[in-house]
């Protein structure tokens, strides 16, 4: 018998809340989505619930796993908004908030662009000093390559002749120290300010350098804004034509504060091209849009897989649903990056491929995703076209 909702459900019930309710009484979980033996939903909590949520998450992914039939179960974690609870996702600076809607008309982003109050021309941004251009590299979804893509795409941008800096800002699993091999401490600069670690002509700061790794889950959500700010405002960058943010996987508190507290200049979509990754992606887009970021693009990670032996292709996981996607959802698609042993190798070795084997095909294909990425930096430093209301 084929499976159903309901059987998900069933098995759910025997996951509890951090407060000991079956999981389908807390009114956190989303649609489930049942495709051939896949399962997908969401739960949405509180933003500052995440960190308790976690577990529960995971015991839910166990569970239906458990399921005869079930072939693979994806279960997403947002913190937002809990239904029915009213904590607004933090607030953003009212200059900030007037920056980021003054970035709203790029390709593929009219539709949220909003009219300023009053027909009021948008202030100034208020950016990190000497940094002209911040972006975002977000999946919904955990996995999907985005660190290896940011740290690849920063060096990519760096080859064009822009000055670049790469920041990590994923507080569950810092990466740059692993995949720029950093083990050195930044120094302080006069008791206050951060001094970056160089690495490949980039400076580079990590969130990993600033909280030990043995601090607990429970303590790193409050913690986000603070390191997020510090990282961003107390770090000597320097002048920088390109900050990276390699973001934490999903669209919660992290994002929303990233999108909501930084000048965004746009966001850059990282999936793999299963329908499921996608189905993050598009949250993911869904949150910059809210927050009148503009999407510069969607890379399509791990897009197609070449034979080491034989050289032959093949598409293990349906390659080019990426490119689809941006199609439909009206955002630029920026190039696929094959599933790759030297890619996984270099990276998790310190090595990243753009800068260790730069003649490769693979350094050209980051290189030609950093040169779309900076066209629509391009596009959307132009002004936006006045939105003119009749009547
Ligand atoms: N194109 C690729 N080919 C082969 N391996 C890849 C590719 N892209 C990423 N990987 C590997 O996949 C793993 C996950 O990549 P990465 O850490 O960049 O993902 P992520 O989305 O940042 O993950 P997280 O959500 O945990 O932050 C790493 O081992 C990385 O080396
Ligand atoms: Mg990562």
């Amino acid at each position: 018998m084929a499976l159903s909702k309901d059987d998900v459900r069933t098995a759910l019930a025997s996951v509890s809340s951090p407060d000991g309710k079956p999981l389908p009484e807390t009114g956190t979980l989303s649609d489930v989505v049942v495709t051939d033996g896949k399962v997908f939903f969401s739960i949405t909590v509180d933003a500052a619930a995440v960190p308790q949520w976690e577990p529960v998450r995971a015991r839910a992914e166990e569970a239906v796993r458990a399921i005869p039939g079930v072939a693979s179960a994806l279960v997403a974690l947002t913190g937002e908004r809990a239904p029915g609870a009213a904590r607004p996702p933090p607030r953003p600076q009212t200059q900030t908030q007037t920056q980021t809607q003054t970035q709203t008309q790029t390709k593929g982003q009219a539709a949220s662009a909003r009219p300023q109050p009053g027909g009021r021309e948008p202030q100034a941004p208020t950016g990190i000093p000497g940094v002209e251009a911040i972006i975002a590299v977000a999946s919904g979804k955990g996995g999907v390559g985005k660190s290896t893509t940011a740290v690849n795409l920063a060096l990519g941008l760096r080859d064009l002749g822009l000055k670049t800096g790469i920041l990590d800002a994923d507080i569950y699993g810092p990466s740059l120290p692993k995949l720029l091999a950093i083990r050195e401490r930044p120094q302080t600069i006069g008791g206050t300010r951060l001094k970056p670690i160089e690495r490949h002509g980039m400076p580079v700061m990590s969130i990993g350098f600033l909280i030990e790794e043995e601090t607990p889950m429970i303590w790193r959500g409050p913690m986000v804004m603070s390191a997020l700010t510090q990282m961003l405002r107390e770090v000597e960058w320097g002048n920088l034509d390109v900050m990276v943010v390699d973001m934490p996987p999903g669209t919660g508190d992290a994002q929303l504060t990233m999108a909501q507290q930084v000048p965004l200049k746009g966001a850059v979509i990282v999936s793999t091209p299963q329908d499921l990754a996608l189905v993050d992606a598009r949250r993911g887009i869904a949150m910059f849009r809210r927050v009148n970021v503009p999407v510069l693009g969607i890379v399509e990670n791990m897009s197609y897989f070449v034979c080491p032996h034989c050289g032959g292709r093949s598409d293990i996981f349906g390659h080019g649903g990426a490119r689809a996607e941006a199609g439909r959802l009206g955002v630029p698609f920026l190039g696929e990056v094959p599933l790759d042993i030297e890619i996984r190798e270099k990276s998790d070795s310190g090595l990243p491929v753009v800068a260790t084997r730069p003649d490769g095909p693979h350094a050209q294909i980051y290189r030609d995703i950093a040169a779309r990425v900076r066209d629509g930096l391009e596009g959307a430093s132009r002004p936006a076209p006045k939105i003119v209301i009749e009547g």
